[in-house]
């Protein structure tokens, strides 16, 4: 099984369903209905490297864009994802939209022409789809690498599924799981998955600001953004261990001061203030909810670590993964030997130092 494929289908999925009123069918038709994941791939694949080699402000230039800008005629890409959420418009626009549905009768209700219902379509498929499959996927990576974190979670919702709800777990009980909760705000910190912020502009005339308490005055016109990846792993924020996928952190600070720093600077992978992304609450539900059922009703344990390295595209390759060993410092500085799978596979510590590979852990589980 291909989970991380799986994984974006169920995005895809959730955001079709709250935002145009019925779901693609993904899940359903387990296949990539429309090349909605292809599209987007590519599309992604070309922005970030225009991003990358610094070729935006051409690439936006009107006669360039128009040349070589998406198209709704490409056969992939953005443009191929801007005809598909024409579509989508339209046949949404043929069922009522003055009862509060979903997000698209919404945007009608408050007066969006044609083409603003599209590319409104288009941003939520894109900022909404792979973000969170990005997430999730990160996360599931570190779960599976880190045998102590997945036993300590699955305890807590093992006791957690002793109450029974008739459907999927509501929202607001996996908010209560609070070992789940540092799970997922680890994983986004850990492995972040939007890297290539949307830049903002100094107005003109330039501004001061206050960085570290000393005065910073930025030209107007200069683009500011900031480097996600050396940000959330900065051992000057969040300790020496930062590199390691601790989710403890979030719940044994003891100092107030550097919790509130470290929450700060955690909030800006959704963006800040007026910028906040707008699905952020979509997002961590559909986190939380996917992780719990994933581990409590679907497979047990041995089956959730057999099954995931078997699905060798999740993001890198887990067997490899440097944290993987990294654990083993910080696990054996806690004093913790519980490096269990809560599946009978408890490997003594002693065999597992640093020079042991996770695929000679893993392998002695017993995988069917
Ligand atoms: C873990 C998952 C997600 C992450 C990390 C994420 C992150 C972000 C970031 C960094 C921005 C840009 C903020 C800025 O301009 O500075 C953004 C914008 C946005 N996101 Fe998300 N997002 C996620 C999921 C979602 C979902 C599920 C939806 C839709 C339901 C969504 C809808 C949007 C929209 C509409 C914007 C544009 C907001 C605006 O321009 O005002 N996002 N997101």
């Amino acid at each position: 099984m291909d989970f991380a494929r799986k994984i974006q289908y169920f995005t895809l999925d959730v955001i079709s369903d709250i935002g145009f009123g019925e779901p693609f069918g993904h899940l359903e038709a387990d296949q990539d209905v429309n090349e909605n994941v292809k599209a987007g791939e590519i599309g992604l694949t070309v922005t970030t490297l225009g991003l990358a080699l610094g070729l935006t402000w051409f690439l936006q230039l009107p006669l360039v864009a128009r040349l070589l800008g998406p198209s709704e005629n490409d056969v992939v890409g953005f443009g191929r994802m801007i005809r598909n959420a024409r579509s989508i418009v339209e046949t949404r626009l043929q069922r009522e939209t003055s009862q509060r549905s979903d997000m698209l009768a919404s945007f009608v209700r408050h007066g969006l022409n044609a083409e603003e219902l599209v590319s409104e379509t288009v941003l939520q498929i894109i900022a909404g789809s792979d973000t969170t499959a990005t997430s999730l996927r990160g996360i599931m990576l570190y779960l599976l690498t880190h045998p102590r974190v997945y036993s300590k979670l699955q305890a807590e919702i093992d006791a957690a599924a002793r109450t029974s709800y008739p459907g999927v777990i509501p929202d607001s009980e996996v908010r209560k799981l609070r070992y789940l909760q540092a799970v997922i705000k680890e994983g986004l910190r850990i492995h972040p998955p939007v890297t290539d912020s949307v830049p903002k502009r100094v107005p003109n005339g330039g501004d001061t600001v206050v960085v570290d308490g000393t005065s910073v005055f930025l030209p107007g016109g200069t683009n500011i953004s900031y480097a996600a990846w050396p940000l959330h792993h900065s051992k000057t924020l969040f300790g020496e261990d930062a590199e390691l996928f601790r989710p403890e952190r979030w719940l044994l600070e003891k100092d107030d001061k550097k919790l509130a720093e470290m929450n700060r600077t955690h909030e800006l992978i959704f963006g800040y203030g007026k910028y906040q992304c707008l699905g952020k609450a979509i997002a961590l539900m559909e986190m939380g909810k996917a992780l719990y059922e994933v581990s409590h009703a679907v497979l047990s344990p041995t089956e959730y670590i057999c099954r995931a390295v078997r699905a060798t595209s999740l993001v890198g390759n887990p067997l490899h993964h440097p944290s993987y060993l990294l654990r083993y410092e910080r696990d054996q500085a806690d004093g913790d030997s519980s490096c269990t799978t809560s599946t009978g596979v408890s490997p003594s510590p002693k065999r597992h130092g640093r020079n042991t590979t996770a695929w000679e852990y893993l392998s002695t589980a017993t995988c069917g």
